[in-house]
């Protein structure tokens, strides 16, 4: 297996789950020592909000990188977590989609920012918005895999095929590398036997893709971003924070060159 490092958070469905997963996994593989690199590609700002990023910080950001000529490394800002750190969204970005249709090389711009960062990142996780438009073709032109948050509800696979057809796309036209590494199951609720139902389903579909851990409805993971934190420093105990540990771990020992760190947890 080829070695993988930049990661594009995608699904075209809106609140499934992307930008807890991006902020969380991101903060689970820091705390298991890994260099880790969230790029903020939403307008909605929510993962830059979500790590406490304000917005006197946000002045070089994602668009700054895409349209304005800025080089990564001035865009990127530190967070509250060691060995976490962020590309935000700036306000600039809600043009940037437009913007980008004229430009040239549009497909290109982030993954050639991110070439230039070279092997700083063991992990870049980049958060989408909640569309297939030219920021998330520029991520998933950028990324070596993609992981695909699906909420456990009942119209979780439509738009998934067409996700699928999307990835293919992509692949023969601009991308050969991107392969759909994984489907994160999200917001399980284990008392409503749709969930269990949805996630059999989903499973058999996809089969190994399927993250074995599955993250927990949980009212501690929702909390955690009013208040600036991932839901592991918010509240390391909860079963959303426990469940977001555990993905990270098996995160490492999925993708080569990404090897698990021996004993480091997020303290109990
Ligand atoms: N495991 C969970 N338990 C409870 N609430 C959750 C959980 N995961 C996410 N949420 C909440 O659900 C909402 C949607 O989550 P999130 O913002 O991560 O989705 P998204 O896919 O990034 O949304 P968008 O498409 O708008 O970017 C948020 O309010 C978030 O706090
Ligand atoms: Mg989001």
């Amino acid at each position: 297996m080829t070695k993988k490092r930049v990661f594009a958070l995608v699904n075209q469905k809106g609140g499934v789950g992307k930008t807890t997963t991006a902020i969380n996994l991101g903060t689970g593989l820091a705390a298991m020592g890994k260099q880790v690199l969230i790029i903020d590609l939403d307008p909605q700002g929510n993962a830059s909000t979500g790590l406490g990023v304000e917005r006197a910080r946000r002045a070089r950001g994602a668009y700054e990188v895409l349209l304005g000529g800025v080089p990564i490394g001035q865009a990127i800002a530190a967070t509250t977590i060691p060995m976490l750190s962020i590309v935000p969204a700036s306000v600039n970005l809600a043009g940037a989609e437009i913007e980008l249709v004229t430009a040239e090389r549009r497909e290109h711009r982030l993954a050639e920012a991110l070439a230039t960062l070279g092997d700083r990142f063991d992990a870049v996780l980049i958060d989408c918005p909640p569309s297939l438009n030219l920021l998330t073709l520029n991520a998933l032109v950028a990324a070596d895999a993609l992981l695909v948050p699906l909420q456990t509800e009942f119209y979780a696979l439509e738009g998934l095929s067409y996700l699928v057809q999307t990835v293919e796309r992509v692949k023969r036209a601009f991308n050969p590398r991107l392969e759909l590494a994984g489907i994160i199951l999200t917001m399980f609720d284990r008392r409503n036997s749709l969930s269990e139902a949805v996630s059999q389903d989903v499973r058999g579909h996809f089969g190994d893709r399927v993250f074995k851990t599955v993250v927990p409805r949980n009212v501690r993971v929702s909390e955690a971003p009013s208040h600036g934190l991932p839901v592991l420093i918010y509240d390391n105990r909860c079963i959303g924070a426990q469940a977001y540990i555990e993905l990270a771990a098996e995160f490492l020992k999925r993708f080569d060159g990404l090897k698990q760190a021996e004993g480091v947890l997020v303290g109990g």
